[in-house]
């Protein structure tokens, strides 16, 4: 019988899509039939029972999977007798223990957790022009690493074979958290876990919203209204307005087609996506 696997990911400017594409396509290679699911798009009724593996994907944000992604995997009901989980992350480098609240959550349900797996990308925040001209040179080395190592990951996935990170996380790290308090990651931009996570809860997140703005180079082509993930733009008076709801998770600042987003005036011109990717299409147009 055919492997079946779900691959619910999310990704706000395409490095966390590319690894999920590559999963997929390295689990096609084996015969299995996989489905690929964004988070956005992800909708109830859903046929948990048809699956074998399911598969979550995300960016680090602060060290930590994003609270609206944590979230939904919440609500995914308890599995069925051998139904296995692994788990993949994306960061510029710092990711700390970011797996655990996850694993939790998926091992409370009774997952198999077999693999969590991190991989080293490009960084999609705070770019500068310099920054952004460093990191180019790097680009293609990330992503072939990450290609080969995604490769291996599969097989390991397949083979059910724990990572030494995933055995420990399993044990003794997972028993004693508490996921609506979370401990400090350990993580140099540690503080970034509540400040982008939890946000409206912070005085900063508003701080943060009234410092993105949309300049007068804005063309009205609607694709950040669009392609918001937690539908945080508004359009009003023929212009994209961003709301408290906005969760910065970049994809608007980045894919803007005349980078008429700016936060905290760091965008002038600085932006990253990954090769080959368009934001979804999430939304109707505004009539
Ligand atoms: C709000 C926010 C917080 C981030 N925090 C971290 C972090 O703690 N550590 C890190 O290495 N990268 C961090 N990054 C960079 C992203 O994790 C990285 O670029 C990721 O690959 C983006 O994936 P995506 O293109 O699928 O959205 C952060 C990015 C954003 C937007
Ligand atoms: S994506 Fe950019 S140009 Fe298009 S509506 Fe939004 S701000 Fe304006
Ligand atoms: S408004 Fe905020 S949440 Fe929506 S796409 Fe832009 S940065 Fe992301």
């Amino acid at each position: 019988m055919d492997t079946k696997v779900a691959i619910i990911y999310f990704s706000a400017t395409g490095n966390t899509e590319m690894i999920a594409f590559e999963y997929a396509r390295n689990f096609q290679e084996t015969g299995a039939n996989v489905d690929l699911i964004r988070m956005e798009e992800f909708k109830e009724p859903f046929p948990y029972n048809y699956y074998d593996f399911f598969g979550f994907g995300f960016p680090i944000w602060g060290c930590r999977a994003p609270i609206w992604f944590r979230n939904k995997i919440l609500q995914f009901p308890e599995a069925k007798i051998d139904q296995k989980a692994f788990i993949f992350g994306t960061s510029a480098g710092w990711y700390s223990d970011a797996a655990i609240p996850i694993i939790k959550i998926l091992k409370e349900k009774k997952y198999n957790v077999v693999r969590a797996s991190f991989y080293k990308m490009p960084s999609n925040i705070i770019i500068s022009s310099a920054q952004e001209k460093f990191q180019k040179r790097f680009y293609q080395k990330l992503y072939n690493n990450a290609t080969l190592k995604v490769e291996s990951e599969v097989r390991e996935i397949i083979a059910e074979n724990k990572n030494a990170e995933i055995q420990s996380m399993l044990t003794y790290k997972t028993e004693s958290m508490d996921i609506d308090n979370l401990p400090k990651s350990g993580c140099i931009l540690s503080f970034l876990t509540n400040y982008m996570n939890t946000m409206k809860k912070l005085p900063g997140h508003k701080f943060s919203i009234k410092r993105t703005k949309i300049n007068d180079n804005c063309i009205r082509c609607q694709l950040c209204y669009k392609s918001c993930p937690v539908n945080a733009i508004k359009w009003i008076g023929n212009k994209p307005l961003i709301t408290e709801d906005c969760i910065l998770c970049m994809r608007c600042i980045n894919n803007c087609p005349v980078n008429a987003i700016e936060t905290f005036g760091i965008r002038k011109g600085s932006t990253y996506k990954a090769p080959d990717y368009s934001p979804p299409i999430l939304r109707n147009e505004v009539q």
